[in-house]
């Protein structure tokens, strides 16, 4: 008989079959693809008898009762999407850990003090959107009136899209009050070297950096590739890409600053007609908040003084802005205990718990991953580090009972 952990590799690769692109892996907010990968991971959920729901944006969730079901719940559980071209591990190695650390506590019935609630969210990454943690910010109730209007590349509000393109056939309310929720644990793979640089599998994280994502615009004015001088032009193209070389010269001359201009629209982009509009996106991340805010005030003034030596309208647009989140000291100590591992390492990468740490105490464990690598197909996490992650979950939960009892 397979184990859970046995269980849990192979979900990795079904996860990994279920993709909006024939070429490569992608799952985004509310598209088909994420919302077969929701109903999936419902179907294995009911599957270990838990009590199954989803919202209408798509987040999806398993309730395991406890012996006292009125006990504040734990909460467990990761992202469904995924980036363009993404890994299988990023997200889903979360929602397949949690489900086979409950199969496992099935299968030695130990039943636990409290519930524990999976929690699959529809938007952790913020593809389609820019804005991030949709799916978690929905559970904790802080997707204000402003965040449903931000809108996607073709217009659309999230409100809109949510109204439009939601699963909403036998949705619920899936909202939690803060002080009602014992703590957030989430498995995720490293996205970085340190574990493997240290031939160690698992640590717990010691918190999630803050992020910034800005929409940027340099509007110019289109005209002929092959009549109109330089000196004449205003080339909104030419414009940002002088402000992508300066962002990554500020970035690159004040380390751990890091900044990334990953997406780019071009109008009227025709190649033989001078750009009239260049629109991107700018990811400002660094650990300490304050160092972060002055560089997002140092990127804007120097985008700014671009456009001003240019003749460019320049638009600067902050759609989402988190501070850093410190894990829960004490949650943090018992997956230290749990891993075997007293490292604690900082995330760069952002992770839903930003947005649950609005409603619980959050903490995570870390799993190696192969040279670091993620947002790329070749991400990997070995069936052994996905197994002992799965026992780490087991022995944190078998803690948590226990202390409940103390
Ligand atoms: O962008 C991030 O840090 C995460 O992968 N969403
Ligand atoms: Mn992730
Ligand atoms: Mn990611």
């Amino acid at each position: 008989m397979s184990t859970p952990a046995d269980t849990a590799w192979q979900r990795l690769e079904e996860l990994g079959t279920i993709s909006d692109s024939p070429e490569h892996l992608v799952r985004t907010f509310l598209s088909p693809a994420n919302l077969a990968a929701a109903r999936t991971v419902i179907g294995w959920m009911d599957g270990i008898g838990m009590h199954c729901d989803h919202a209408a944006d798509g987040t999806v969730r398993g309730i395991l009762d406890g012996a006292d079901p009125e006990a504040p719940p734990l909460l467990l559980g990761s992202h469904l999407d995924t980036v363009i071209n993404a890994g299988k591990y990023d997200g889903a190695l979360g929602i397949v850990t949690a489900i086979a650390a409950l199969e496992t506590l099935r299968r030695e019935e130990i039943t636990l003090p409290f519930p524990v609630h999976v929690l699959g969210f529809s938007d952790e990454e913020g593809v389609r959107f820019h804005a991030t943690y949709l799916g978690s910010r929905g559970i904790a109730g802080t997707l204000d009136g402003t965040a449903m209007e931000i809108t996607d590349v073709s217009g659309k509000s999230l409100c809109h899209a949510i109204d439009s393109e939601g699963w909403h056939e036998g949705a619920s309310t899936i909202l939690y009050q803060p002080g009602k929720v014992r703590g957030y644990v989430e498995v995720h793979i490293e996205q970085g070297r340190v574990l493997e640089e240290a031939g160690e599998a698992l640590c717990a994280v010691s918190a999630i950096a803050g992020q910034t994502r800005v929409m940027a615009r340099m509007s110019g004015r289109a005209d002929h590739a092959g009549t109109t001088p330089m000196p004449l032009r205003r080339d909104a193209l030419a414009g940002a890409a002088e402000c992508i070389v300066a962002i990554e010269s500020i970035a690159r001359s004040s380390d751990p600053l890091v900044a990334t201009v990953g997406r780019i629209e071009v109008l009227p982009g025709a190649s033989n007609s001078v750009p009239s509009s260049a629109a991107f996106t700018i990811d400002i991340r660094h650990p300490e908040d304050a160092a972060r805010v002055s560089a997002v005030a140092e990127i804007q003034n120097t985008c700014a003084a671009v456009a001003s030596h240019r003749g460019l309208v320049f638009e600067w647009n902050i759609v989402q802005e988190t501070d850093a989140v410190p894990c829960d000291p004490v949650l943090t100590e018992s997956l230290c205990k749990a891993t075997g591992n007293p490292r604690l390492l900082a995330s760069g990468a952002g992770h839903d718990g930003v947005a649950v740490s609005a409603i619980a105490p959050i903490a995570m464990i870390f799993v190696r991953c192969r040279g670091g690598l993620s947002h790329h197909p070749d991400e990997f996490a070995s069936q052994e580090d996905v197994a002992a992650s799965v026992d780490a979950l087991v022995r944190f939960l078998k803690t948590l009972a226990t202390s409940d009892h103390a």
